[in-house]
Formats: structure tokens, C-alpha cells, sequence
């Protein structure tokens, strides 16, 4: 019987040729699997018959974007998840969805081989190659980029001998990645990380500089999850695709890095992720008052490390799973009203409110009203500072600088 193969497919220029290119190297028949978690771009009826236009045996197009939020995107917001405190996961947090969709297709196609579009240098193919061999250890990858050496002038000579229905002039001069929890723009020009981006890569934000009216938005969560905005009810993906219009005219949540990729490299990585990042900031300033300070402190090491645990392909690991379960109970309390206001860039927590906060306006206060005994003060510093003391007395007595 004829191998087949399940390939990850953009619908661009290097998952197109990959399909040729795969059948020609391997004989194996290539089904492409197309995977909506809300990308922009074509249509994905379009990406399905451009397949199959590509010599696919078969194309299918997944709408995952309820599932990316639900399963994917609100774990991240529940970990508060910025991978070295900035970059919100967004790709590393797709492929494990999209994993789950190559490896159902595999099984109903009878197919042994994963295949993916991606390069030696980056996390991506670690993501999908961890991931294949967690869901079905009994699949194997392989990688037509990587492996075969395809580069950009062979995958345009080829489209082009080989008459594909792709316009090789339309591909972006960067690489990009785009879901609904925000976009990831490489290369080109950005690879001296002396040059500023340019206004003309980014297309999830408006330049933040331009002055327009702030925009004042109220977020409700239950739970750690956003499920109002401004009163009106919606789905995790309806609140990151609604700010990521409001904050995404503000300029909110653009981010330019150098970052640590699993594989060693140092990379200059611009993102923009204005729905993730209103949500972050909100969700955690809610955190801030309504968690408990000896779990908050904690959750900040775990935040960390779930970050780094999903950036370096773990998602499909019983540590994510666990630390899941301590986020489940961090965000317990994380219920109530955030108002947030979007300009210039920043989106700027004004206003909070919870039944579950924990915030005391009798001992927090400075004016009239105040319960806090501040007699007790003096005497909890006494005991807090006794061993600092102890110590500082032992290395005077023995002749030992003090600092
Ligand atoms: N560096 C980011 C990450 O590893 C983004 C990768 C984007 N992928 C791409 N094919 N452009 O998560």
C-alpha cells in the first residue's frame, strides 16, 4: 500500500510546493490538513482546492478557533503566560492544536507520516514533532524544509515547473505565523536588531502614536476568563476578537524582542497581540486583588515556568497538566469587573472590582476610617528583623564589615 502522509498546509508558497515535492522524494500520497485558528488570509475553501489543485489527495480545513480559545488561549490567560515576561505564546500555543488535528486526520486517512512545512533553525518543528509523538508515538515526521534542504529559490522554481496555482509574488518578505491570539513577524530587515520595525509589518495594530479618543472598555471575568464585555456576554474567543479590534486601533500590544529559542539561537521576534494582551493585563490586575499574596507569589514561578514549558514544545506533558490544575485553583477567585482604557499603545487598568477581593479599604486607608492598628506595627518589625539583628551584632563582636 502507498504511504500517506498528513501535511500541515498554510496554503502559501512552502506548504504548497511541499506537497509536490514530499510525493516526488517519499512516492507517498499527501493529504493537507488545514487548521482555522483564526488566521487572516484566504478563505480556507480557497486554501482547500489549492490543495488538492497541488496534487493533495485529499485537503480538509478544520475550524479550530473555539477550540484554540477555549482550550489553548484561556489556559495561557489563566497562567498569565509571557514567555520572558513579554511574548504571549502565540504561536507555541497553536501547534499543539493543530498537532491535534494532523493526528485525527492521520488516523481516519490510515496515514503513518507527519509532515510540516518548517525550517531546522526554529521551535515550530519541535512543537509539532513533540506533539505528533505524544498523541501517537507510532506516527513519524517528516519535514521537506529541513531535511531535503528546500530553500525559498528551489520552492519558487519548482512552483512555477510545475505550474501551481500560487502567486509566488505575493509572499511576504517576512515570515509570519498568525492566529487570533496575535501575530509573530520574522526576518527581512528585522534580522539586524538594530533596525526599527516599520509601520507596514504590522497588521493586527494601527500606529499607536496616532492621537485618537482613548477607549474605555469594562472586562467581567469568572474565574480567571473574560465572559462580559462593556455588559454584553461572550465567548473566550468573542472577547479576544472584539479587543483585538478596540486595543488593535490603539496600538496596543505590539512587542519587539531578542528572544531565547529552544534550539539556542538568539532571534529578533516582533509580535502583536492587542486581544492577549488587554486580557493579561486585565485579568492580572484582578489577581492582584482578589488572590491571596503567599499563592500570588507563588503563581508568579509557575507562570514562568508554564511559559517556558509551552514555548519549548511541552504542551503535551503531565507538568502542563499539573501546573493547569494549580492555575485552576489560583484563578478560583479571579471573578469581577476590570475597566481598562486604550491609548497610545498601553491598555491601562483604571478600575476594579470583585466580591471576592480581598482588598480592605479600612486598612488600606490613610484617611478617617482606618482599622488597621498601627501599634502592632513596631512590634511584628522587632521579630521580623530579630534574626537580621542577631546576625549584625555576632559580625560586629568579631570584627567583621557590616557591609
Ligand atoms: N518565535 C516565535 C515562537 O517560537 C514565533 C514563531 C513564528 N513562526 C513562524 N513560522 N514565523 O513561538
Amino acid at each position: 500500500m502507498t504511504d500517506r502522509v498528513v501535511l500541515a498546509y498554510s496554503g502559501g508558497l512552502d506548504t504548497s510546493v511541499c506537497i509536490g515535492w514530499i510525493s516526488e522524494l517519499t512516492g507517498a500520497e499527501v493529504i493537507a490538513v488545514a487548521v482555522d485558528v483564526g488566521q487572516s488570509g484566504d478563505d480556507m475553501n480557497v486554501i482547500r482546492e489549492r490543495a488538492l489543485a497541488c496534487g493533495a489527495v485529499e485537503a480538509e480545513v478544520a475550524d479550530a478557533r473555539d477550540e484554540f480559545a477555549n482550550e489553548y488561549c484561556a489556559p495561557a490567560l489563566k497562567a498569565n503566560a509571557l514567555y520572558m515576561d513579554e511574548y504571549p505564546l502565540v504561536s507555541s500555543l497553536s501547534r499543539p492544536v493543530i498537532v491535534k488535528h494532523l493526528v485525527a486526520a492521520a488516523r481516519k486517512h490510515n496515514a503513518t507520516i507527519v509532515g510540516h512545512g518548517c525550517t531546522g533553525k526554529g521551535n515550530d518543528q519541535v512543537r509539532f514533532e513533540v506533539g505528533v509523538s505524544a498523541l501517537a508515538p507510532d506516527l513519524t515526521s517528516i519535514a521537506p524544509v529541513r531535511d531535503y534542504d528546500m530553500t525559498r529559490d528551489k520552492a519558487i522554481e519548482f512552483a512555477e515547473a510545475n505550474n501551481l496555482p500560487i502567486d509566488v509574488n505575493k509572499k511576504s518578505p517576512y515570515s509570519l505565523d498568525q492566529n487570533v491570539w496575535g501575530q509573530a513577524i520574522e526576518t527581512g530587515f528585522l534580522e539586524d536588531i538594530w533596525n526599527s520595525p516599520i509601520e507596514d509589518i504590522y497588521s493586527y495594530t494601527q500606529d499607536p502614536t496616532i492621537q485618537r479618543e482613548p477607549d474605555e472598555v469594562t472586562i467581567t471575568f469568572d474565574k480567571g476568563l473574560p465572559v462580559a464585555i462593556d455588559g454584553r456576554k461572550v465567548t473566550m474567543l468573542q472577547a479576544i476578537e472584539e479587543l483585538n479590534e478596540r486595543a488593535g486601533l490603539h496600538g496596543v500590544g505590539r512587542i519587539d524582542m531578542v528572544e531565547d529559542r529552544l534550539v539556542g539561537i538568539k532571534a529578533r521576534e516582533v509580535y502583536e497581540a492587542p486581544g492577549a494582551i488587554t486580557l493579561l493585563t486585565a485579568r492580572a490586575q484582578l489577581a492582584n486583588v482578589t488572590v491571596e499574596r503567599e499563592l500570588a507569589r507563588y503563581a508568579r514561578g509557575v507562570s514562568q515556568r508554564w511559559s517556558e514549558l509551552v514555548y519549548d514544545g511541552q504542551w503535551f506533558s503531565p507538568l502542563r497538566r499539573a501546573l493547569d490544575g494549580f492555575n485552576d485553583e489560583v484563578n478560583e477567585t479571579v471573578s469581577g469587573d476590570v475597566r481598562v482604557v486604550l491609548e497610545g499603545g498601553r491598555a491601562v487598568v483604571t478600575g476594579r472590582k470583585s466580591d471576592e477581593s480581598l482588598y480592605d479599604f479600612g486598612l488600606a486607608t490613610y484617611d478617617t476610617g482606618d482599622t488597621f492598628d498601627q501599634s502592632l506595627a513596631k512590634g511584628f518589625i522587632d521579630l521580623w528583623g530579630l534574626p537580621t539583628k542577631i546576625a549584625a551584632e555576632r559580625d560586629q563582636r568579631v570584627g567583621r564589615p557590616l557591609d
